[in-house]
């Protein structure tokens, strides 16, 4: 044996002395009877709490086993005594939230709506709902706080195109505007590309004006609004809330009311969809939804104040 290979571990280096056990002075545990290069091993017992508990995992998996959902067979597998299912679990959940939900939501089947307003427990707990009714259906169009955006009205200001009364809110959200409803409420500004373009240009800068009360009796557009516009919008340009004709004297604006936009409204004239939800919400989650809006205005007029 050269000292080169008693250095890299063989069989022929392993000083086994199977069957002579001796005890180990230091600790006292018995050895093993092994040695490695006269290093020996301890048969040091297993720590019974490990043992214990590796018991107590292997008894819980077989009530498991028998009690849950288990193992596979095939295209099937055990179902267990108890017979629970995740899905079944989910269900469970959301009838239960449901159920919740609906204890309070029937309180707007009715749309009474002065006594919703003044039930503050009520709202405390369906207002954070409409939130998420609103962001859910209504942001897309509306934006996330109602606040609109070119070509969708302002839900948040205290102008309205039809009503900022819940009653008829809800009227608005149920049937919509120029949709597909058969009771859908119709607003349309036509196109008046039978006025001269110098008129529509004058009516464009008169229109313009209008929000900032620059405008007189005495311009010639007077006139013209007059006959062509005030049908609709108005002798004062206030817009009328049974047509569903914005007010052109105010700062609030659909579509806009800079020069270039009004030229486009006339030349083309304009005719926005607010869809229908009749038949995708049910007429409480309408309700809650319409007081919520009607609340959103009387907010930012709180703030404006
Ligand atoms: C697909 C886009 C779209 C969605 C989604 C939408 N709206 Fe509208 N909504 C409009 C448009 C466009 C108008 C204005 C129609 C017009 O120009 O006459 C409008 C008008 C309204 C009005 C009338 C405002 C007024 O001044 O009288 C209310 C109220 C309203 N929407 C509420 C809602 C609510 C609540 C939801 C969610 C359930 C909703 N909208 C979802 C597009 C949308
Ligand atoms: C038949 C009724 C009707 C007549 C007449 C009418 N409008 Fe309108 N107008 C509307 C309606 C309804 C809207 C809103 C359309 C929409 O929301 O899609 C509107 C929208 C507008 C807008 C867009 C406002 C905004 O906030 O972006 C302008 C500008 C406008 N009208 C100007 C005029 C002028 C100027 C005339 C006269 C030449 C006129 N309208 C005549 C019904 C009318």
């Amino acid at each position: 044996m050269t000292t080169h290979r008693s250095r890299s571990v063989s069989p022929d280096d392993v000083d086994f002395k199977d069957g002579i056990q001796e005890v180990d002075p230091v600790t006292g545990y018995d050895t093993t009877g092994h040695r490695w290069n006269g290093i020996r091993e301890l048969n040091t017992p297993f720590p019974r709490l490990v043992l214990v508990i590796l018991m107590l995992t292997f008894i819980y998996s077989v009530i498991a086993w028998v009690l849950l959902p288990a193992w596979p067979i095939g295209k099937s597998y055990t179902h267990g005594i108890l017979g629970l299912t995740q899905e079944g679990e989910a269900i469970s959940g959301f009838v239960a939230i449901e159920k919740t939900r609906q204890s309070w939501l029937s309180r707007f089947d009715k749309p009474d709506f002065a006594a919703l307003a003044a039930d503050k427990l009520l709202l405390a707990k369906a207002m954070p709902a409409a939130v998420r009714l609103f962001e859910d259906n209504c942001a897309v169009c509306h934006g996330q706080k109602g606040t609109g955006g070119p070509g969708f009205p302002n839900l948040a200001d205290a102008y309205w195109l039809w009503s900022g009364e819940p009653k008829e809110i809800a009227q608005t959200i149920t049937v919509g505007i120029n949709s597909t409803d058969d009771d859908a409420r119709f607003a349309q500004m036509p196109a008046f590309d039978s006025l001269s373009r110098s008129d529509r240009k004058k009516l464009a800068d008169y229109v313009t004006a209008l929000p900032q009360g620059k405008t007189s009796a005495k311009d010639p557009a007077s006139a013209l609004f007059a006959d062509n516009c005030a049908p609709c919008h108005g002798d004062d340009a206030t817009g009328g809330l049974e047509n569903g004709a914005p007010s052109l004297a105010d700062h609030s604006v659909i579509y806009g009311q800079d020069r270039h936009t009004v030229l486009t409204t006339l030349a083309h004239g304009r005719q926005g969809v607010m869809p229908a939800w009749s038949n995708r919400l049910s007429s409480a989650e309408i309700n809650l939804l319409a007081l919520y809006v009607a609340q959103l205005a009387s907010k930012q007029n709180e703030r404006t104040k």
